[in-house]
């Protein structure tokens, strides 16, 4: 990438000690790699500011039984430092969730970097200042903090979405969300668990939780498809492989569109016969994982290619479920396989044989209340001791609406993503100049394995930075036309897919009442991102206006 070698730190001269090259609010796998950039490779003044007491963000907050990646770890991880990737060994296909809290913390540690980070500070307001061209940033604890380059990196996933069920104050037993889960663990021995939502994160959960609980009531709204993890240790030799080829593996993660590290078969699922479609879809299912995806070219362009998927996973859960109306439910499909974001499990569906866990159907039957005894649906009342909410998140948007953000003349981002999040290429919005916003809406972010696309959003933002700095620029700001163009390819390349035919996905924003229905990541490819924001850079970052 190209950097500068030295910058001086004119605008902490200027403003004394809260004043700031750049401010990053955020110490997950974003903000920590952002840090390193400008700090020591840019030389820029860099604050830090974090929500939580330490780094780590998503591998921070979810610390829920059995919360791991679904990425294989060996791809999990940054890759911006050949060392790194020599030095440290993950130790299974998926780590848990202490083992990358402890890889994060190495990096904090090893790059440096908790002497620029400010903990336990949430940043509520931030407001540009037209004139002097400086970002005012207010915290909760009131503390001021100026810079003239604001950048976020609040994740996509960081804004815990607890539904408004009526009745939660009164419930008698504790409860708790899987996106804030307390650091001291939870203990479930003897108690009876509901657990409401049945996405990644509960798919994850259900296993662990009925090891101990006396009981397991699962509330399901809806059906979703999950394929075995298969979770093993690594082996020396694969270990040894993976330091031995990583430029290749790295190749394959930057060439595909979803920045993983395995090939998407070249042929449609409706080119084999139906004999050779099972035995294939029978040998991705044995090896697991979400590159059961890539079994056929076609599963998210082709509905025909995709019920062919749809089909065999149901058939998995008939031949895995022993009650047959339990299995009924848990396969009643309303959406085409990875049209949400596909769950990968360690006995989920097995999970469903045990004596001690039930599952409730909350489309015939929906939640009315939670009572002070549990949860009551219209039919039945569920007696519990704990309820677990594994709803997810305000995602995409939610992070960076929760902060008063206001750029030129008091805009408010707020009003300009009204009707859905507006912006050229994920990284910028016209009217607020040099706030960039890492993975955010009409990026890939969510639909890729996401280091991949956070370490390219840095090094662009770095290296425009750097740009900006050598042409002796102050501010870069989207152009509105470039805006307007950019939401037309985000809705384009979403509609050439079948994503958004899951009416209920977070990728909609469908899971929040009242969130505008806009489908939010960019899904044309990894990839193909990466050379258009590659392009923009070399044709002088065409759609942006860059003046002194
Ligand atoms: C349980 C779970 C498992 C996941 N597994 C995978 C996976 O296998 N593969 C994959 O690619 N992705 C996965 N993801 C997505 C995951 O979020 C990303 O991989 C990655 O960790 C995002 O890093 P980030 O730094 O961008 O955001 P985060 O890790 O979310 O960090 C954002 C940080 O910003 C802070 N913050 C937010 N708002 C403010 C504010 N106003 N003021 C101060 N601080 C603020 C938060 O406290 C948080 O620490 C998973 C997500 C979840 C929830
Ligand atoms: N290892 C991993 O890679 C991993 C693990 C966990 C999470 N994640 C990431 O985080 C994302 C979010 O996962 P998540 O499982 O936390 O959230 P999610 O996918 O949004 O799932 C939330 C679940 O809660 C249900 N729900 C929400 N509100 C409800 C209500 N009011 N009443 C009843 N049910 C309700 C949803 O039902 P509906 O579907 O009907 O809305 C859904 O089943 C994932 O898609 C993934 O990107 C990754």
């Amino acid at each position: 990438m190209r950097v500068l070698a030295n910058s001086s730190s004119d605008a902490r001269q200027i403003r004394g000690p809260a004043a700031f090259d750049a401010l990053i609010i955020g110490a997950g796998f974003s903000g920590l790699y952002q840090l390193f950039c400008l700090r020591d490779r840019l030389g820029l003044s860099v604050q830090v500011l974090e929500a939580g007491e330490g780094v780590g963000g998503t591998w921070y907050w979810n610390r829920y039984p059995g919360a791991r990646c679904d990425s294989e770890s060996h791809t999990y991880c940054y890759t911006f430092s050949k060392e790194l990737l020599q030095e440290w060994e993950w130790t299974e296909r998926y780590p848990e969730q202490p083992e990358i809290l402890r890889y994060l913390n190495h990096i904090a540690d090893r790059f440096d970097l908790r002497r620029s980070i400010r903990f336990g500070t949430r940043v509520k307001a931030a407001r540009y200042d037209t004139a002097a061209n400086l970002w005012h940033v207010t915290t909760e604890q009131g503390e001021r903090l100026t810079a003239k380059f604001l950048i976020t990196a609040v994740g996509c996933l960081s804004t815990a979405n607890v539904p408004n069920i009526p009745g939660l104050d009164s419930f008698g037993g504790r409860w708790v969300h899987t996106g804030q889960w307390p650091h001291e663990g939870v203990d479930f021995t003897g108690k009876r668990v509901g657990m409401i939502g049945t996405g990644s994160t509960g798919i994850q959960a259900a296993p662990v939780i009925a090891q101990t609980a006396a009981h397991l009531t699962v509330f399901q709204r809806t059906a979703n498809y999950s394929v075995p993890a298969r979770n093993a240790p690594l082996t020396p030799e694969f270990k040894r492989y993976v330091k031995e080829n990583f430029s290749e593996i790295q190749h394959l993660m930057d060439s595909n569109p979803n920045g993983h590290a395995w090939l998407i078969q070249d042929r449609s699922a409706l080119d084999v016969s139906p004999e050779e479609r099972v035995a294939l879809y029978e040998a991705a299912w044995r090896k697991g994982g979400l590159q059961f995806r890539a079994t056929f070219r076609d599963l998210v362009v082709s509905k025909p290619a995709n019920d062919t998927a749809a089909e065999f996973i149901r058939s998995k859960i008939r031949e895995i479920v022993k009650d047959t109306a339990t299995a009924a439910i848990l396969s009643d499909f309303d959406h085409p396989y990875a049209a949400k974001r596909p769950p990968i499990d360690t006995d989920y569906y097995e999970t469903f044989n045990r004596p001690n866990v039930s599952l409730v159907n909350l489309r015939a039957n929906p939640i009315v209340a939670i009572t002070s005894a549990g949860v009551r649906t219209r039919d039945a009342e569920y007696r519990l001791d704990m309820i677990v909410f594994a709803t997810g998140f305000d995602a995409l948007t939610g992070p960076l609406l929760r902060i008063d953000i206001r750029g030129r003349d008091g805009l408010a981002l707020a009003d300009v993503w009204h009707g859905g999040p507006r912006n050229y290429l994920g990284l910028q919005v016209a009217g607020f100049p040099n706030l960039f916003t890492i993975t955010g809406p009409g990026s890939p972010s969510v639909l890729c394995n996401m280091p991949v696309a956070i370490e390219q959003h840095v090094e662009w933002i770095t290296n425009c930075i750097a740009h900006m700095r050598a042409e002796g620029l102050a501010r870069i700001e989207a152009q509105p036309e470039a805006m307007d163009g950019w939401v037309e390819q985000v809705n384009a390349a979403a509609n050439a897919t079948l994503l958004p035919l899951a009416k209920s996905s977070w990728y909609l924003g469908a899971n929040i009442p009242g969130k505008p229905r806009v489908f939010m990541p960019y899904a044309g490819g990894m990839a193909r991102y990466r050379m258009i924001c590659a392009e923009v850079a070399a044709g002088g970052y065409r759609g942006f206006a860059l003046s002194r």
